[in-house]
């Protein structure tokens, strides 16, 4: 009964995801469950089925990880996995997608558009107000995000997102405050209320800052937080994410909830949010780190 964790990989987050899969893997170890880790970097998954996995935990972030490539390559070898499935990973890494999906249902998401090296800037300007901001269409850890607060800006910061992708979005900026909901099989985890100094939540302050204050409980009336909890379960839903996630909300001056985007193979970092969720509902991380197996039949 050998748990392969894959983790590592070619993307953007491959430090943030040894270091997801690192903490794992001693989790698993430390309970005495088989297991042993695999980073798909060198050989891609040549080597994995010589490990005869039972299962594998999936602490890969990004591209060729979270992406369904990985998932996709799994299903065929007919090795069970933690988290969503092809399709809920393929549209959870496509953040113009998964907003187009919960517009379609009605749920709100600032509104958004694709930009290219020929747009208009001066009517994306108009069309979603400043500031906006610019990301990657398929990227995570903030990596490429810049908050734009002029035109000439918005040039800049579309280049940037263009070293990370070959998709670049502009989306209205949400001014309030950062709500992240942690999804744990059928449990809705208590929410957590990010506050960043500096004001942006970026991968310093995600990973290396110490100054970061990460509220649980968040703050929110009981009634507020059901609505958040909510609206995160139908998002989620939405995509058709199974297993665990973690979903990003803004909440802005009027008390209106906005979903941001899902991630479908959230941090499990020493800094990373679902674990801090999940210590403050009582679940440590070793039995965190099993749940989330048991999500997948473990
Ligand atoms: N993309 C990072 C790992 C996260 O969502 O936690
Ligand atoms: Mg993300």
């Amino acid at each position: 009964n050998r748990v392969v964790v894959v983790y590592g990989g070619t993307s953007a987050e491959r430090d943030v995801s040894l270091k997801s899969g690192q903490a794992v893997l001693a989790a698993l170890l430390r309970q005495g469950i088989d297991a042993v880790g695999y980073d798909p970097y060198e050989a891609g998954l040549t080597g994995l089925e010589q490990l005869a996995p039972e299962q594998v935990f999936i602490a890969l972030h990004g591209r060729g990880g979270e992406d369904g490539c990985l998932q996709g390559a799994l299903e065929l070898l007919g090795i069970r996995y933690t988290g969503s499935g092809v399709l809920a990973s393929a549209l959870g890494m496509d953040k113009q997608r998964t907003k187009q999906v919960w517009q379609a249902l009605g749920l709100p998401t600032p509104e958004s558009v694709i930009l290219s090296g020929s747009s208009d800037w001066q009517s994306v300007v108009e069309q979603l107000g400043l500031p906006l901001i610019v990301k990657p269409v398929h990227e995570g850890s903030t990596l490429g995000i810049t908050i734009v607060n002029s035109r000439d800006e918005l040039v800049s910061a579309y280049h940037e997102a263009a070293r990370f992708d070959a998709q670049v979005m502009a989306e209205r900026f949400v001014v309030g405050d950062e709500y992240t909901v942690a999804l744990l099989g059928e449990q809705v985890l208590p929410a957590i209320l990010v506050e960043v100094p500096g004001g942006f939540y970026d991968y310093e302050a995600k990973y290396l800052s110490n100054t970061t204050q990460y509220h649980l409980p968040c703050g929110l009336s009981g009634e507020d937080e059901q609505a958040l909890a909510e609206l995160c379960q139908q998002a989620f839903a939405a995509i058709g994410g199974s297993g665990w996630g973690r979903v990003d909300v803004m909440r802005d001056a009027d008390g209106q909830f906005w979903l941001l985007e899902v991630n479908t193979v959230p941090g499990m970092t020493d800094h990373s949010l679902v674990p801090q969720a999940a210590a403050h509902a009582g679940i440590g991380f070793d039995q965190l780190v099993v749940e989330i197996l048991a999500t997948a039949g473990w």
